[in-house]
C-alpha cells in the first residue's frame, strides 16, 4: 500500500512540509492532485530527501505543471538548459537571489513556479526566505486596494542584469550575461490568480522599475512603501534546507528570498522554472 500524502504547515503565513511522496518515482493522479492542492493552499511546498530526482526526473515534475523556461541570461547545464545550477562557491562573496524577488516578472509571461532542489548545502545558513503576497494585499486598506487595483508597473532585467547589478556579476560557478538593454514589460500592481482567483500584489524590488505613466522619481515612494510592506515578518516563511531538500514556490503570489550567511562553504541547488501566463 503506498504511502499518503501528508501534509504539514511550517508556518502561518505560508509553506507547508509533503511527506509519503518520491517526486522520482511515478505519481499517481491522486497524488499529483494532492501535490497541486497543497501548492495553491499554502503557496511553497517543500519536500525532503528526494536524493533520486535526477535532473530529467526533476524535469519530469516540473513539465506536469507547464513547459519549462530557458533561462534567457544565466547557463543552464549543458545537457539540461531547463536546468540552472545555482552554485555559490566558497571562496565567492555574491549569491544568486540575494534580494527579495518574484522570478522571471522581467518577462512578458512571468514563470508560474520554480522548483529548486538541494545538491549541497552548507553546515549553516543559506536558507531560503519566502513572502506570501495575497496576505500581503489583503492586510492593505480599503483605500490603498482601491487605488493599487488600477495601476500598472513597468518590469524589467535591465537594472538587476546591468554591468553594474547584482545577478550579471561574474562568477566563476554561474555564467550569466549582462543585459542593460532588456526588453520592459506591463504588469498589473495586483494581479488576480488564475487558479484561485485570489488577488496578491505584484511588484518586486528585483524587476520592477516604476508605475506605468510616472516617472521614476515619483514611483519610488509608493513602491518603497510596497517593498517594505510586502515582506512584513507577518508575511514570511523561512526554509531550513537539507541535502535532497526540495522547495517548490508560486511566483504568481510569493516572493522569495536566498540568504548569504554562509561564507567559506559551497551551496549548490539546480532550478527548475515552470513558464506562467500573463498576469491580469
Ligand atoms: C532563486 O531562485 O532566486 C534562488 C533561491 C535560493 O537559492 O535559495
Amino acid at each position: 500500500m503506498p504511502e499518503a500524502v501528508r501534509v504539514e504547515p511550517i508556518a502561518g503565513a505560508l509553506g507547508a512540509e509533503i511527506g509519503g511522496v518520491n517526486l522520482a518515482g511515478d505519481l499517481s493522479n491522486s497524488d499529483f492532485d494532492a501535490i497541486h492542492d497543497a501548492f495553491l493552499k499554502h503557496h511553497v511546498i517543500f519536500f525532503r530527501d528526494q536524493h533520486d530526482l535526477t535532473p530529467e526526473a526533476h524535469k519530469s515534475f516540473g513539465q506536469r505543471f507547464g513547459s519549462l523556461n530557458v533561462h534567457p541570461y544565466v547557463s543552464g547545464m549543458d545537457a539540461h538548459p531547463e536546468i540552472m545550477e545555482i552554485i555559490k562557491e566558497p571562496e565567492e562573496k555574491l549569491n544568486f537571489g540575494g534580494g527579495w524577488h518574484s522570478d522571471m516578472s522581467f518577462l512578458e509571461k512571468p514563470a508560474l513556479g520554480s522548483i529548486l532542489h538541494a545538491i549541497e548545502v552548507p553546515p549553516f545558513g543559506g536558507d531560503t526566505l519566502f513572502a506570501n503576497q495575497v496576505a500581503a494585499y489583503e492586510a492593505l486598506s480599503d483605500g490603498m486596494k482601491a487605488m493599487l487595483d488600477g495601476m500598472v508597473a513597468i518590469h524589467s532585467a535591465s537594472r538587476e542584469y546591468s554591468a553594474r547589478g547584482h545577478s550579471a556579476q561574474a562568477r566563476k560557478s554561474m555564467d550569466a550575461q549582462v543585459a542593460d538593454d532588456a526588453p520592459e514589460y506591463e504588469h498589473p500592481v495586483v494581479r488576480t490568480h488564475p487558479e484561485t482567483g485570489r488577488k496578491a500584489l505584484y511588484v518586486n524590488p528585483a524587476f520592477t522599475l516604476r508605475f506605468k505613466d510616472m516617472t521614476k522619481r515619483e514611483s519610488r515612494p509608493l513602491l518603497n512603501f510596497l517593498f517594505e510592506h510586502s515582506r512584513d515578518e507577518r508575511f514570511t516563511c523561512r526554509f531550513r534546507w537539507s541535502d535532497g531538500a526540495v522547495a517548490f514556490w508560486d511566483n504568481r503570489c510569493v516572493w522569495h528570498y536566498a540568504l548569504n550567511d554562509y561564507h567559506g562553504h559551497r551551496r549548490h541547488m539546480r532550478r527548475v522554472t515552470v513558464n506562467g501566463d500573463r498576469p491580469a
